[in-house]
């Protein structure tokens, strides 16, 4: 310790009745004081901040969402099933699980290729149906039709059906990095 500063906390004991000592005990309570201080204060931060976390974490991992049915369940170049999507809904504050969020339709057209699109319609967001007969998508609301392949087959909607990223893992799990879309307009825009 140098000279300079023994002087000085000489100085500042000397302010304090009990001493040397009691001034190291009020340092120390200080201390203490502003250590206990921060910890609710770090809490509080983290409880405002975690939505943004959450927000940049994505909600559920890369975003894919594992299907219950298996690349073997589907018949190459098949009809297209319809599979619910069960998801955790995350708002600002809150975390609701397994949660129904929407559905696609999947086909497999090839023995490692599955193809998916979203069931809501481009036009207004209405549940778009498959007709058998027709091997085509037909949305009941405002008679918008859409290919095998997803693509419009009539001016009503204004794009095709929106198709999903889908990811094989193990060779025969099917995710899908679900998605919404904006209605009535020609581009995919993502929304929330
Ligand atoms: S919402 Fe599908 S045709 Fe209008």
């Amino acid at each position: 310790m140098s000279q300079s500063q023994s002087q000085s906390d000489l100085n500042h004991s000397e302010s304090y009745p009990e001493g040397r000592r009691g001034f190291m005990a009020h340092v120390l309570a200080a201390a203490i004081g502003g250590f206990v201080g921060l910890v609710p204060f770090a809490s509080g931060l983290a409880f405002f901040l975690d939505p943004l976390i959450r927000k940049r974490k994505g909600g559920s991992g890369d975003g894919f969402v594992k299907l219950p049915i298996t690349v073997e369940a589907l018949e190459i170049n098949g009809e297209p099933q319809l599979v619910k999507i069960i998801m955790d809904k995350v708002d600002a504050w809150n975390t609701y699980r397994n949660q129904p969020v929407g559905a696609v339709y999947l086909r497999r057209v090839a023995s490692d290729k599955v193809i998916v699109f979203n069931q809501r319609c481009p036009h207004l967001g209405c549940a778009v149906d498959y007709k058998p007969a027709e091997k085509n998508y037909f949305c009941p609301c405002h008679t918008s039709a859409f290919g095998l392949d997803g693509v419009k087959q009539n001016d009503i909607p204004p794009r095709g059906l929106d198709e999903l990223e889908v990811s094989i893992r193990n060779n025969t799990e099917v995710w899908v990095k679900f998605q919404n879309f904006r209605a009535t307009t020609p581009d995919k825009i993502p929304v929330a």
